[in-house]
């Protein structure tokens, strides 16, 4: 069995309570870091984990920490990113839905470490049994002492709230999330300045996603070197992956960082292999917005070397033979996949959820939706091809926020790996699948 530190106890019944939580050892990281600890050691800590964001770009955490502006007069705010809308990417609600009390542990020490005496979980808004589950376990917390004034006497107070987002993709941008809890539409605000120097209501603010946030309690009770020592290179611990397309056993897995993707694809202990004895075709490694790889590049890089679940080795050969990890949204394609559809879909998400502020994206997405439109339904000519990558190269990097790179990307890796299948569909006048 592979090491557990996010999902140990999560088949447990009633781990959503407190007691049982508790009982198990929960809120052991807040006694020790309220009690034992001051903010700087408990982010010494979390530095020497050498944990990184598990929203998508993996920015080291006690790094994002430490560019808090500390000692200027204003509060500071935590935000925990629950808005999980990546599609592919389901391993946040995972374990909100089984084990809120990890969230919140992680959340009071994390917010201990920053100084902040309020704290949001910004839930995405067609989460209402998450929504739920969270709120009876905040007013748990609440009720045994862990939040409030004064926590467990120590002197540090805080406050947790749930501030439901109404469904909009954008709102995972942390910017784009922070004008949305001040209650404003979710637009992406132009950085610098980052959060950490004007944040919410302009104040100092740490933006991070549930997994990161709720591996803090572990790194607290064992050690950051501890941590640091699972996992290979710039990648310690272990990560969510939620799995889903054409595999035996879609799921969440939690996997040691290193573990090569052809066991973590073939192995029954994860995805089980490809359903019905398919062939594999593709795969998207971090969620929707990271490049797709055909077979032989999933599993092995362009040098012959396996490829790791880890941000080095899937972004091993740049973007012309690697992806990223991304948020872990690992979707499986077998020979039966048509990839001009599948990247039709994306783009038409792409297109629907732009924000619309830039014209690159706003004009960009709907215009390769249009021609992947043309392509799938036998209208395509020969020169939309180049067109729909030119398209996508005028987006990449044009933009206010990374939604027209992740809407960007897809594309011009499907060309790239795939352009013969687009290349059938003009010929055919139709889709070959
Ligand atoms: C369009 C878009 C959507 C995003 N959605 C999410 C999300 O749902 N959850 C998340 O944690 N990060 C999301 N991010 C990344 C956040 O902006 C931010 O980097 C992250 O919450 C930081 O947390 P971390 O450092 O713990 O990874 C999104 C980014 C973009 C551009
Ligand atoms: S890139 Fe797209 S989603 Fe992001 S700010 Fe610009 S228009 Fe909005």
């Amino acid at each position: 069995m592979s090491l557990r530190i996010l999902t140990e106890n999560i088949d447990i019944p009633e781990l959503t309570s407190f007691e049982v939580y508790r009982k198990l050892g929960g809120y052991r990281s807040v006694e020790k870091s309220l009690k034992t600890m001051s903010p700087s050691g408990v982010m010494e800590e979390v530095k020497k984990s050498t944990l990184r964001g598990r929203g998508g770009a993996g920015f080291p955490t006690g790094m994002k920490w430490s560019f808090l502006a500390r000692g200027i007069g204003k509060p500071h705010y935590l935000i925990c990113n629950a808005d999980e809308s990546e599609p592919g990417t389901f391993k946040d609600r995972y374990l909100m839905e089984r084990n809120p009390h990890l969230l919140i542990d992680g959340m009071i020490t994390s917010a201990f470490a920053l100084e902040a005496n309020t704290a949001y979980i910004y839930v995405r808004g067609e989460l209402f049994r998450v929504l739920r589950i969270l709120e009876k376990a905040i007013g748990e917390a609440y009720a045994n002492g862990f939040l409030g004034k004064n926590i467990l006497g120590s002197g540090y107070s805080l406050d947790i709230f749930c501030h439901p987002g109404a469904g909009a993709y954008i709102c995972g941008e942390e910017t784009a999330l922070i004008e949305s809890v001040e209650g404003k539409r979710g637009n992406p605000r132009i950085k610098p300045p980052f959060p950490a120097i004007a944040g919410l209501w302009d104040c100092p603010t740490v933006v991070n996603n549930v997994e990161t946030l709720a591996s803090v309690p572990w790194i607290i009770n064992n050690g950051g070197e501890e941590y640091a020592k699972i996992g290979v290179w710039k990648s310690t611990g272990t990560k969510l992956m939620s799995a889903c397309g054409h595999i035996s056993k879609p799921g969440v897995y939690e996997v040691k960082m290193g573990l090569p993707v052809e066991e973590f694809i073939y192995s029954e202990e994860y995805c089980g292999g490809i359903r019905k004895g398919n062939k594999l075709k593709a795969v998207i490694a971090g969620g929707s917005s990271v490049p797709i790889l055909p077979a032989d590049l999933i599993l092995k890089t362009a040098a012959g070397e396996p490829r790791l679940i880890t941000y080095e080795s899937l972004s091993e050969g740049g973007f012309e033979t690697g992806t990223m990890l991304g948020s872990g949204g690992f979707i499986v394609m077998d020979n039966t996949t048509c990839i001009v559809k599948n990247l039709w879909n994306f783009t038409r998400f792409y297109r629907h959820e732009s924000c619309g502020q830039c014209s690159p994206c706003r004009e960009g997405t709907g215009w390769m939706e249009k021609v992947l439109y043309g392509i799938e339904n036998g209208e395509g000519k020969m020169p939309d091809i180049d067109l729909l990558e030119d398209v996508a190269k005028n987006i990449e990097g044009h933009t206010i926020c990374p939604l027209g790179d992740a809407a960007a990307w897809p594309v011009r890796s499907a060309i790239r790996h795939f352009r013969s299948e687009f290349e059938e569909h003009v010929k055919l006048k139709k889709c070959p699948f």
